[in-house]
């Protein structure tokens, strides 16, 4: 936690927390985490010693894909709180020190904005629609969808719509589900619109944005067909340009929205969303007048090995390095399987999706062990770090919630064989011995959780010195108090091909992945393990913050 909230780099070494607002804290006991919740426990992020929370949407919304399908952004919706309650949050974190970035979607709406729905009504040709991406379809009567892009969830891009009098009309273009029309950002309304919805929150004294889909929002206006890269989503088959990842013109979007956080003292600052195919893509979100910095998916897709961790770590300074930006570390967060299940998986399975994973063995105590070596790492290397609720409590992904209550739209769009993310979104156990583990004192909460989670409570974590909420209150206060730990400078160190460690002025991180135990330095003091080091010897999956005689 930064003492000074008028630093203005803070986010280039932040601790950062993510809170999927649903699932957090419940306040008003309907089931469902809201910011009274996340109000009361302010406390409890401030002892674990992060500098900022980064907030899924909170926005008013339908719900179609958990709050990203905003009707209404400059407002609370009224099942998570009021503005004035977020207000009352915002101030109550700066209080604690804490930073509050909020999560901005500018890729698209939900199909009842009133832009859509406004759009609907006046019918084709109406200048009303030109917000958003309408098309004739092709073929016969225009029955078949415009082009062949396919939504991220599964099926068709685009859904047709139904004129006023009744007959089939016009389709549109949603790169996610049908309830999140995608937005025209050919159009200077958009533009001018977005511009207002950040100036509306930064006046509330809001410190920074996440960018969904930050890569999303340009198309290639002639909306061509194009077969994706079997391997990757986000490239085009056969060398084609992407139609709409990753295309040139978006960054004049955020020259422009770094302008307005620019005007603001303290500036305000934004993180990308933006998946791309390379740590060089990315950087270009980065240069110095454009995004402050990105998520960086290749660390959180790097595979548990030290060639592998390593590989991503380099690749990911130089890339960053070249237009001055700081590195994020991320593991985990509300769209990928928890890194717990992810590492007890066997290698090869790591990154499969959920519904591809759950076939493979799983060995929770191999999970939690690397989760814990892995933590270690992350918080070891120079920029900031990315801490998704619950991590710090070592929670694993619930593979098997009943199909029943699963509200991901992966699910209903895969045909029912994907049963998507709910498994890390499930809430959060506070205390007590059985569900709803303190989530709130009244409904059941909105995902139920596994009774196993009854030892992972924050209320026994926090007592416990052997717990994964012990070792990151450790971490992260040394992170912030440990000179060496601060600056962003590192260098390697050989200490053979299993292991890897580096130095950051007299601090040395040393995580093994390989099955022979590895010898600390003469004469290093042992900051803090992720296992146990007997008689200076690291085991395997295990990782050590040392300080250098
Ligand atoms: C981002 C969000 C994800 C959401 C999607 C559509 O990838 O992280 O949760 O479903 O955008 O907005």
């Amino acid at each position: 936690m930064t003492d000074d909230l008028d630093d203005a780099l803070w986010w280039r070494t932040a601790a950062i927390y993510q809170v999927y607002v649903r699932s957090f804290a419940d306040g008003d006991g309907d089931g469902v985490g809201d910011v009274a919740g996340l109000r009361a426990r302010l406390p409890y992020l401030r002892d674990l010693g992060v500098d900022a929370v980064w907030l899924n949407p909170w926005y008013v919304s339908p719900m179609a894909d958990g709050g990203y399908d905003v009707a209404d952004f400059r407002d609370i919706d009224p099942v998570l709180g009021t503005l004035e309650e977020g207000r009352a949050f915002i101030e109550e974190a700066h209080t604690h020190g804490i930073r509050v970035v909020l999560d901005i979607v500018p890729n698209h709406v939900s199909d009842r904005h009133e832009w859509f729905r406004r759009a609907l009504a006046a019918g084709p040709g109406a200048p009303e629609r030109e917000l958003f991406l309408f098309r004739d379809g092709r073929g016969p009567g225009g029955d078949e969808p415009p082009n062949n892009w396919i939504a991220d969830f599964g099926g068709p891009a685009w859904t047709r719509t139904t004129d006023p009098d009744g007959t089939p009309g016009q389709w549109y273009l949603h790169l996610f589900a049908p309830e999140q029309p995608d937005l025209n950002w050919e159009h200077p309304r958009v533009h001018e619109e977005f511009r207002s919805i950040l100036r509306f929150w930064f006046d509330r004294g809001v410190d920074g944005f996440r960018i969904d889909v930050a890569h999303g929002l340009v198309k290639d206006p002639a909306l061509p067909d194009f077969e994706r890269h079997s391997r990757d989503p986000y490239l085009a088959a056969d060398g084609h340009t992407h139609p709409y990842a990753d295309l040139d013109e978006v960054h004049e979007i955020y020259r422009d929205w770094r302008r307005v956080a620019d005007s603001y003292d303290p500036p305000r600052v934004f993180v990308a969303e933006a998946w791309v195919t390379t740590p060089e893509r990315l950087a270009r979100y980065l240069r110095p007048d454009e995004l402050h910095t990105a998520f960086n998916f290749h660390y959180l897709q790097a595979p548990w090995t030290a060639e592998g961790m390593r590989e991503s770590i380099d690749e990911s300074f130089a890339a960053l390095g070249s237009v001055g930006a700081p590195v994020t570390w991320v593991l985990s967060n509300h769209d990928v399987v928890r890194h717990v299940s992810r590492f007890g998986r066997p290698d090869h399975a790591q990154h499969k999706a959920l519904s591809e994973l759950r076939d493979e063995p799983f060995d929770l105590a191999l999970g939690t062990r690397r989760a814990r070596a892995a933590a270690l790492l992350s918080m070891a290397l120079p920029g900031s770090v990315y801490l998704y609720q619950g991590e710090e409590l070592g929670l694993w992904e619930v593979e098997d919630l009943p199909p029943e209550v699963l509200r991901d739209p992966t699910w209903e769009h895969s045909g029912y064989t994907d049963p998507g993310r709910d498994g890390c979104r499930v809430p959060l156990p506070w205390s007590g011995q059985e569900p709803p583990f303190g989530f709130g004192d009244g409904a059941e909460p909105w995902l139920p959780q596994p009774a196993g989670w009854a030892t992972l409570t924050a209320e026994r974590s926090a007592r416990d010195p052997g717990s994964m909420l012990t070792l990151y209150r450790h971490a992260l206060r040394l992170r912030r108090a440990e000179p060496g730990l601060t600056g962003e400078a590192m260098v390697w160190v050989d200490m053979g091909e299993e292991v890897l460690a580096f130095d950051r002025e007299g601090v040395r991180c040393v995580v093994n992945f390989g099955a022979e135990p590895v010898d600390s330095p003469e004469g290093a003091e042992v900051l803090l393990a992720s296992g146990e080091v007997v008689d200076g010897r690291l085991p395997r999956d295990t990782a050590v913050w040392l300080r250098l005689p």
